[in-house]
């Protein structure tokens, strides 16, 4: 059987889109944590950040990340925040093989950046915030995922592929 299969990483990686083929090539439901989020809020991400604040945001992501525990057949796309949590990266790991979806910090930046609409990049200086979050970050994706895939040079198509074969390795290695 195919383990859930969970993507971690900083904003602008590709977890969604990559997730979304790789829920294509398995077979598995997708299903992102922001999303579980703003349909729970009934309202968007940048909205919650700025009406309630970031803590409630991290509060109602862990809730809608503790309700897949015990779920099977998913590809689980996360917020790149999601690791800050201490009991979020057992969570994580409880429900499936864990990915880290990396790459290089120009090409994160330049993607994470695009939409124009990440909350946390809102700043004066959106570079600088970004390496401070990333530098911060990058040992807690680093020590939650089973492995790491680095996608600075393959499209997400690719990706997805290089990802299901080091899961399904992975897999079969814990098994036995
Ligand atoms: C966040 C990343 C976002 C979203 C929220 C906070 C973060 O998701 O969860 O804006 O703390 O890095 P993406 O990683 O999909 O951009």
């Amino acid at each position: 059987m195919l383990p859930n299969l969970v993507l971690i990483g900083f904003m602008g990686c590709g977890k969604s889109s990559v997730g979304r083929r790789l829920a294509t090539l398995t077979g598995h439901r997708f299903v992102d944590t922001d999303e579980l989020v703003v349909r729970s809020e009934h309202r968007d991400i940048p909205e919650i950040f700025s009406t309630s604040g970031e803590a409630y945001y991290r509060e109602v992501e862990k809730q809608s990340l503790e309700r897949l525990v015990g779920v099977y057949g998913i590809v689980l796309s996360t917020g790149g925040g999601i690791v800050l949590c201490a009991a979020n990266r057992q969570t994580l790991k409880s429900i499936g093989v864990v990915a880290w979806l990396d790459a290089s910090p120009d090409i994160l930046f330049e993607r994470a950046i695009r939409s124009g609409r990440r909350p946390l990049l809102q700043t004066e200086n959106p570079r600088e915030t970004f390496d401070s979050l990333l530098q911060k970050r990058r040992e807690l994706y680093g020590s939650t995922a089973d492995f790491r895939i680095d996608c600075t040079r393959t499209d997400h198509e690719e990706t997805a592929h290089l990802l299901l074969d080091e899961a399904l390795r992975k897999y079969r290695s814990f098994e036995s």
